[in-house]
């Protein structure tokens, strides 16, 4: 079976720092799903799709190439906006659910297996995963996260917006009725609030190693 390992939880959690720092360590093929949500946002806003059109928001995803994950102006806050309003619809998921599972059980020649990260990736993607890590902080942290990283891109955005799209986007995220982001029963919760980069990769590799252990 192949190895693999899924990181659930809000955006600004610290998800893709976790998720690049195991891929490394464990030799593991990445995929940020918010990617794909992401292209199918911004796909829309730019061929004037409206955001609530489900039938045609759902071609886009059926339609999507993976070079599309590379596009330059997925991270900009229209897409962040426009990537969870169209991940609330069924036919969208649906349609990018056989993507995720067959990059997840198949990854690319030369990698000991997968990772993913996003909303639903230990719930709904692989709940048969071997590890399973659930990642957080307080909201207000991660936006402060969130507006330094923007600046440090050169973006101009102000905190106390980025605070208030950054609670928008949790709630939308945890109260859809469509695979609603929540930690897996069987996952590993960490709160990075007041954790380095660093202290949470250890205590990810611990519990990676504890589940490897008892599984021998
Ligand atoms: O992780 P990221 O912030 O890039 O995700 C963008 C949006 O895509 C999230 O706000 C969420 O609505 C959606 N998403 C999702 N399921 C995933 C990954 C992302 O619904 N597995």
């Amino acid at each position: 079976m192949t190895f693999i390992i899924t990181i659930d939880g809000p955006s600004g959690a610290g998800k893709g720092t976790l998720a690049r720092a195991l891929a490394h360590h464990y030799n593991l093929a990445l995929l940020d799903t918010g990617l794909l949500y992401r292209c199918v946002g911004v796909k829309a806003l730019q061929s004037g799709i409206a955001l609530d059109n489900q039938l045609r928001l759902a071609q886009i995803a059926q339609t999507l190439h993976p070079e599309d994950l590379t596009r330059y102006d997925l991270r900009t806050h229209e897409a962040s906006d426009a990537s969870s309003r169209v991940a609330v619809f069924h036919d969208v998921r649906e349609a990018l659910l056989d993507f995720q599972r067959e990059f997840a059980e198949n990854p690319p020649a030369g990698f000991q297996g997968s990772i993913l990260d996003g909303r639903d990736t230990g719930t709904v993607i692989c709940p048969h995963a071997r590890v399973k890590f659930y990642i957080t902080a307080q909201v207000e942290i991660r936006a402060k996260r969130r507006f330094k990283e923007l600046q440090a891109r050169g973006i101009q955005s102000i905190y106390s917006v980025v605070l208030k799209d950054m609670k928008e986007r949790d709630l939308r995220d945890s109260q859809r009725t469509e695979a609603p982001l929540r930690a897996a029963a069987d996952a590993l919760t960490l709160d990075t609030s007041m954790l380095s980069p660093e202290e949470v990769l250890k205590k990810a590799i611990a519990f990676v190693e504890m589940r490897r252990s008892t599984e021998r």
